[in-house]
Parts: C-alpha cells; sequence; structure tokens
C-alpha cells in the first residue's frame, strides 16, 4: 500500500527517485508524485496513473532539476486516486514536502483543528494533515518538529519529509510502517523496501519505530524518540540486482512461476543435513505446545490451509486456522500452550502484524515463516523461519506461497520427528520426499508447457468453480484466488461434497469445473463430484496424476502432475493452476503484474 522514496546524492534526484518507484509500484499504482528541493523552491509533479505516465511528464526526470528528491506511488485509502490527493502534499507556505505510506488514523480531528488555525487543504488525503503540521511546529530544528508532529499522530506511517530551510536532505521516520535506509557512497537514500535500493546499494540500516534519520550524501544521522543520536549497524542485503529485474520473461509473474523449483530448493536443502532437518532458527520446546494456531491473509493464509492437514496428520497436534483480520475479533482460546504460526511473504501485511501481536499478548509463542529479512513480522516472532524465495514482484504471489508450503512440510516433519510421532524409517522416507520436490516441481513444468493451450479453451468465460477434497480443497483455494485476481474472471472454490448443498444450482452448459483429483485416498469421492456436475453441462477440466486414465476419461480436458505418492502433492498440484490464471489473464489482455485495485504489500488494516 503505498511506497515511498527518497534520494539525495551528487546526480539527477528525479531519475533515481522515477527508477525507485517503479520498482515499489507492486505497492500500489493508481497514481504518482515527486518533489524535488532545488536552490530552495521545492517542485511538485504528479500523475493519475501509472510511474510510466509520471516519467513521460518530466521527461524521465530530466525536466526536474536537482540532486535531493522524495516520490511516492499510490493505492488510494482516503480520497480518489486523482492528481490533488496524489503525493507529496506540500505545506500553504510552500516549505515543507512530505511522502507517506501508511494510514493516519487521527485525521479528522487534526483537520478540523488545523483548519480552525488558518490552514489551507488541497486534498481528502489524511496525509495532507502531516504537512500543516510540519508547518506549524517547525522553528528551525526538524529533529524537534517530528518529535511535536509524530507526537499528535494516531495510526501507522513511514513518512519521507523535504525542506526548504534544509537543503542537501531528506528526513525520514515510521510508525507500524516498513522503512529502509539505503547507504550509498556519495549518495544516500530511503525506500518503503530494499528493492528500490539494491541497483545501488546492498547496504541497508532498519529504521525502527520512532526513530528519525537525517539524511544527506555523505551521512546518516539516526535519533530515537527521545531525540537522543543512536548509532545503528548496517545490514547487507544478499538480494542480487537481477533477482528484481523481468530478465527477459514477458511478466514478473510468469518468471516467478518459473523460479519456483530454485526457490524451493533454497527453502529446503540448506535445512536438510546429514538426513535430518536441521533448524537453527527454531529453539523452542515442543512438547509444552497443546495447540498450533496459523494465521495469515490472502494467499499465505490458503498455504496455511494446506499445512494444517499435514501438520495434524504428522504431528497429531490439533491445528486451528484463523485469517488475521478475523483473529483479533474472535474468541479463540490463545495461551501459552499455543504455537501461532504466522505466514507472510512481505512480513508488512497490517492484520497480520495486528494477529500476531494480539497472540503474543495472550502468551502464544510465535513463529514466522516470512520472506522478506528484517520485515514487521520478522522482528516481532519469538522464532523465524526465512522462505528464501527471494524478491518476488509480482502482485499475486507464486514462489512466495509455494517456498511458504515447503516451510510448513519442513517445520511438519522436524515437530513430528521431535515428538517422536514417526518412525525412523517414515522420517527418512520424509525426507527423501522433500528432497526431491525440487526436481518434481520442475517435471510439472515441463509437463505442463502446453497449458496455454488449454487456456485458449477457458479465457472466455464468466465464471468459475474449483472443487477439490482435503489438501486438494486446500489447493483449491490458492487456485481459486489466482484465477480471480489476475484474469478478474468470477472463480469460487468449493470443498467438493459441499457443491450440492446449493453451489450446483450454478453450474449450466459449458460452466468450467476445474476439479482437483491428486489425492488418492479421497479421489473417488471427487469423481462422483465431477460426474454430478458434468450431467449438470459443466466443462471439467481435471487436475490428477500422471496418466490417470479414468479422471481422462470422465473429464472434458485434463492436466497432470507428476506421480508423487506423499503428503507433499499439493506443493506440484498448484504449479498448473498458477501457468492456467496466467495464461487466461492473458489471453484476456489483463495487467498481470498489477492487477486492478489490488497491492502486493496490504499495510493497512
Ligand atoms: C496481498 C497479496 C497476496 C498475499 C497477501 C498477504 O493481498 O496480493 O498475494 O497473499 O497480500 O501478503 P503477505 O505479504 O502477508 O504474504
Amino acid at each position: 500500500m503505498c511506497g515511498i522514496v527518497g534520494f539525495t546524492g551528487a546526480e539527477s534526484a528525479a531519475q533515481n527517485i522515477l527508477e525507485g518507484l517503479e520498482k515499489l509500484e507492486y505497492r500500489g499504482y493508481d497514481s504518482a508524485g515527486v518533489a524535488v528541493l532545488n536552490d530552495g523552491i521545492i517542485s511538485i509533479t504528479k500523475v493519475t496513473g501509472r510511474i510510466a505516465a509520471l516519467k513521460e511528464k518530466t521527461n524521465n526526470g530530466l525536466a526536474l532539476p536537482g540532486t535531493t528528491a522524495i516520490g511516492h506511488t499510490r493505492w488510494a485509502t482516503h480520497g480518489a486516486p486523482i492528481d490533488i490527493n496524489a503525493h507529496p502534499h506540500i505545506s500553504n507556505d510552500g516549505r515543507f514536502a512530505v511522502v507517506h505510506n501508511g494510514i493516519i488514523e487521527n485525521y479528522m480531528d487534526l483537520k478540523v483543528s488545523l483548519i480552525k488555525d488558518g490552514y489551507r487543504f488541497e486534498s481528502e488525503t489524511d496525509t495532507e494533515v502531516v504537512v500543516h503540521l510540519l508547518e506549524k511546529y517547525y522553528n528551525g530544528s526538524m529533529k524537534d518538529c517530528i518529535r511535536k508532529v509524530a507526537a499528535k499522530l494516531k495510526g501507522s506511517y513511514a513518512l519521507g519529509i523535504l525542506c526548504t530551510e534544509q537543503p542537501n536532505k531528506i528526513f525520514a521516520t515510521k510508525q507500524s510502517s516498513p522503512l529502509i535506509l539505503g547507504v550509498g557512497v556519495g549518495e544516500n537514500y530511503f525506500a518503503s523496501d530494499v528493492t528500490a535500493l539494491i541497483s545501488h546499494t546492498q547496504n541497508v540500516i532498519y529504521l525502527e519505530d520512532g526513530e528519525f534519520a537525517e539524511i544527506d550524501r555523505e551521512s546518516i544521522k539516526i535519533y530515537d524518540c527521545t531525540g537522543t543520536e543512536i548509532k545503528k549497524s548496517i545490514s547487507h542485503v544478499n538480494w542480487d540486482i537481477q533477482a528484481a529485474e523481468k530478465g527477459g520473461y514477458e511478466h514478473f509473474m510468469l518468471k516467478e512461476i518459473v523460479e519456483q523449483p530454485r526457490a524451493v530448493k533454497a527453502t529446503l536443502t540448506p535445512r536438510i543435513r546429514d538426513g535430518k532437518i536441521v533448524l537453527d532458527d527454531l529453539d523452542l520446546d515442543l512438547t509444552g505446545i497443546h495447540k498450533v494456531l496459523i494465521t495469515a491473509c490472502g494467499s499465505a493464509y490458503y498455504a496455511g490451509c494446506a499445512g494444517k492437514y499435514i501438520i495434524e496428520k504428522l504431528c497429531q497436534i490439533p491445528v486451528e486456522l484463523q485469517l488475521a483480520s478475523e483473529l483479533r475479533y474472535s474468541s479463540l482460546i490463545i495461551n501459552d500452550g499455543t504455537l501461532l504460526i504466522v505466514l507472510s511473504q512481505s512480513g508488512e501485511t497490517a492484520d497480520t502484524i495486528a494477529a500476531m501481536k494480539e497472540c503474543s499478548e495472550k502468551g502464544a509463542k510465535t513463529l514466522a515463516i516470512v520472506n522478506v529479512v528484517g520485515s514487521t513480522v520478522a522482528k516481532l516472532a519469538d522464532y523465524t523461519l526465512y522462505t528464501n524465495a527471494g524478491p518476488e514482484i509480482a502482485v499475486a504471489t507464486t514462489k512466495g506461497y509455494t517456498t511458504q508450503l515447503a516451510t510448513l512440510y519442513l517445520f511438519s516433519v522436524y515437530a513430528a520427528g521431535v515428538l517422536g510421532r514417526l518412525s525412523k524409517e517414515k522420517y527418512s522416507q520424509l525426507i527423501k520426499e522433500l528432497l526431491s520436490i525440487p526436481k518434481l516441481l520442475q517435471e510439472t513444468m515441463d509437463m505442463n508447457s502446453k497449458i496455454e493451450n488449454t487456456a485458449k479453451k477457458y479465457f472466455n468465460s464468466s465464471s468459475m468453480f474449483f472443487i477439490g477434497r482435503n489438501t486438494d480443497y486446500a489447493v483449491a483455494l490458492e487456485g481459486a484466488l489466482k484465477m480471480k485476481e489476475i484474469s478478474y474472471i468470477h472463480a469460487e472454490s468449493y470443498a467438493a461434497g459441499e457443491l450440492k448443498h446449493g453451489t450446483i444450482a450454478l453450474i449450466s452448459e459449458g460452466t468450467p469445473v476445474i476439479a482437483l483429483a491428486c489425492n488418492e485416498d479421497i479421489k473417488e469421492k471427487t469423481i462422483s463430484n465431477m460426474v454430478e456436475v458434468k450431467s449438470r453441462g459443466a466443462r471439467v477440466l481435471a487436475v490428477a496424476l500422471n496418466d490417470d486414465k479414468k479422471i481422462a476419461m470422465l473429464a472434458n480436458d485434463i492436466i497432470y502432475v507428476p506421480r508423487f505418492d506423499s503428503v507433499f502433492s499439493p506443493i506440484l498440484e498448484v504449479i498448473p493452476l498458477q501457468l492456467l490464471a496466467y495464461y487466461v489473464a492473458k489471453f484476456n489482455g489483463c495487467d498481470i503484474d498489477k492487477p486492478k485495485n489490488l497491492a502486493k504489500s496490504v499495510t493497512v488494516e
């Protein structure tokens, strides 16, 4: 939800800002803007739409001279996505410009009081109160001013600030929204996330809540919330530049689908040593755990749905699932016998963070399965297992999801081993199966090289149903979400046996039903449900184990995945569904990497 970036150095600031914003566009892309401080004057350029439009309007930044600037790409919360609501916002006296990611929850009260004081508002945003507060409280010291302003604000914010009286400097502060400082040579940055920085520097400083940074081209000074200067260590990010580039693929999503064998290998193999799972980061006494609670949002939640089946099966511990956005308002029993597993690619999803804090307060131990190193979820957790997927840029997650599944698999086998729920032979067999997953993912990809042709038969549907039972159902949830988020086709997932209790009324001649039938234990039951919908006119596309002749005879179309007689087979099954969604969206001319109304990192509740 919104990306911010700031630059000060010797080169064109606007060009650097535009480049950084392009990398952050996955966070929001309905409007954008840049403010450049040059010769004591702040000039602002805004557009409704994408960074490409901002580049065009500013002649790739060349029209904006100056070496100090801040920029913003927006996912609208308060106020429509139009120029006046786009950031940066400027103070009435023109001395301050602000970019903001987050939500100022008490902005209405602040706005009323600022209007009484005579400040004039131009936009409908919550952010604009910040810039007027800066004007109101500035007395020559930005440090003092920021402290006074921060004391007035409730909610979440990562703020980037320019001040005409502070030439060649950018300022940044944060509360509950991510903000990273980039340490360059003769130039320094701030940004919402490392992808905006890694083409310039891999040396970063993670700013914490309440801290304030004063940045010029040669130095970065950081102060804590009492105004005392503090020293912070510089971290080295090991993501490479290519990982955040398309690398010849038409879309990031396709690149990230193809990267999955490698990403899952990077997740699994470093943690399997001498036939054993070694989770260095998990120094937890599992014997005191009576219940596992899994929480997350979106696809991460669906990875949790698949995780529930396997943890229960292998560890024989009860597992509850709760959407992070619902968890805080539920009456779930949570105590020190609860292990909360939090799944998040970004580690910055606001609902997930809130749910996690709530459970921690109630005494639960928290284990984060997260991709972004140093993210809020990783920092808050008692224990963290990184998914090692590398940067994921496409809004619709693919390798983020499969590496979460792989990490859940590792955890399940590890925990079952520690708890003595597996025989030696079974444990060794599961380790072998885990190690074979990357190769099988590649085989799955190769087997589905013609899926583009299958997609041609389905792309002009208005509605689709994804059905399956047990683990097949968990994968159906993710398959339907992939389809709707990038192709805008209504797609619903249903536990196959439940369809006849109402939803089957929606099946008519030609309605596509994607039937997942890879779980051998309950395949026959799913086949019955396939037949039921087919008799009512549905066009059935089955996802089955390689060469399953019976299903091939019944279905209109079939997609195969390798035969993998393992509890881990769902990780393969999702691949053709990702590819199907991708090609259906492509044939519909959709903006695959940046679907309408969405953002990758959802930092508002
Ligand atoms: C957004 C993304 C989804 C993601 C969800 C949770 O909706 O578009 O792909 O699954 O947020 O994000 P997280 O970063 O917590 O996994």
